[in-house]
């Protein structure tokens, strides 16, 4: 598969994103945000799961005016620190409407959290159990187990969650410890394709459901966390086919109607944003080698950190025609050997490529900005630019 598109007509580029682009020239590299996508991405979410509530996962992109304008459709939020808490509530989120889903925080954290109006908590342990019921006392809170689901395109390893068994006695004690329960959580790992992804989820937390259910504990909700995937280079099913297999398999593993929340980010932000970068060189390690190599100017440590082991392969568009083309490996700016985006990913960009020259990257609006470092070799962070 090609990874070259002309300029004519390439799906992913909003005609406002494109006319930014060629109206204010803006210095790169450079994330430009189209704001009214993002409003479409959450009213299509909206419409593919409608019995769903939806807390968008700040972490994808934080932006404020991204935040600000999520507010404004009637999201909710998911956090991961005390800085994401400040940033929603600055952009005009009520606070019931923050769900603190980290399972790793320190109990001061909490405690802000709590002092700040946060009343859903997210936990994996015994520990940060016992922390919530101390400082986040009759907060609502998920346990999250290790879900069982087939790897996704960016898999998280077992970082997060605990057994299914020990999320049932957690949730048992969170009880006991005047915690009020809402049920269990999972999340399948983002950028995830494969609609069926979630069902053994949904049946490991339909069996948690039924072993609080005979300690008379009510399961309130079932948290199904993000992973709902964006189209890269390889398009993926439509929403309402991940929608689909959630709602039969909450029919079949749930004996009576339990709300259900999803924390979308990616599929939200990923295709509102394009990052516009130059190319700094073109070259050829030997006279006789067939690929070139294409320095941008972003790289792993300015916004591409999605590109370690290649995991997400990026649509790119320049403004030659698509052919002729040639292979190439392309590198960031960086004195650092890691610095390299695609080495195995096949890809191919223009022979008239040339330093200078501009090579957008689209579907870039999720974990591009907020990874980018602060100055490492003395690159400055990606800067934001929004339209609509
Ligand atoms: C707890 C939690 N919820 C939601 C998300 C968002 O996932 P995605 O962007 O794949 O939808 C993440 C991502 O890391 C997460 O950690």
């Amino acid at each position: 598969m090609l990874a070259v598109l002309d300029s004519v007509g390439s799906p992913g580029l909003s005609t406002r994103l494109r006319a930014f682009l060629d109206d204010r020239a803006p210095e790169t590299p450079c994330l430009v945000l189209d704001l009214e996508v993002v409003r479409t991405n959450y009213r299509a979410m909206r419409a593919a799961l409608p019995e769903a509530t939806i807390f968008y996962a700040v972490k994808a992109n934080p932006a404020p005016e991204l935040v600000r304008t999520l507010v404004h459709e009637g999201s909710s939020f998911d956090v991961a620190s005390t800085g994401e808490i400040d940033l929603c509530l600055a952009q005009g989120a009520d606070p019931s409407a923050i769900s603190y889903g980290n399972p790793i925080k320190k109990a001061r954290d909490i405690a802000y959290a709590y002092g700040r109006g946060v009343r859903r908590f997210t936990f994996d342990s015994e520990g940060d159990l016992a922390n919530l019921a101390e400082h986040a006392p009759g907060a609502r809170v998920w346990c999250r187990f290790l879900v069982d689901a087939p790897a996704s395109g960016t898999p998280f390893g077992a970082k997060f969650g605990c057994s299914p068994e020990m999320a049932l006695r957690l949730l048992g004690k969170a009880a006991d410890l005047g915690l009020a329960v809402d049920g269990a959580c999972f999340h399948v790992g983002s950028q995830h394709t494969d609609p069926a992804a979630w069902t053994a989820g949904i049946a490991q937390a339909g069996r948690i459901a039924r072993g609080l259910a005979e300690s008379g504990v009510p399961t309130r909700s079932l948290n199904l966390g993000g992973g709902f995937p964006a189209s890269y280079r390889d398009p993926v099913p439509p929403l309402t086919a991940h929608a689909g297999a959630i709602r039969a398999a909450v029919a079949a593993h749930f004996d009576s109607p339990v709300e259900l929340v999803v924390e979308p980010g990616r599929a939200i932000v990923a295709t509102a944003g394009v990052i516009r970068t130059e190319v700094v060189l073109v070259s050829r390690k030997s006279d006789a080698d067939e690929h070139r190599w294409v320095y941008l100017d972003i790289g792993r440590y300015s916004g591409l950190a999605e590109t370690e082991n290649e995991y997400i392969a990026y649509r790119l568009r320049t403004a030659h025609p698509a052919e002729p083309s040639g292979p190439v490996i392309i590198a960031g700016p960086t004195c650092d050997g890691d610095d390299v985006i695609y080495q195995n990913t096949p890809y191919r960009l223009p022979t008239a490529l040339r330093a200078g020259d501009h090579v957008d990257i689209l579907d870039a609006g999720a974990y591009t900005a907020s990874y980018s470092s602060v100055s490492f070799n003395g690159f400055p962070p990606l800067p934001t630019l929004f339209v609509g």
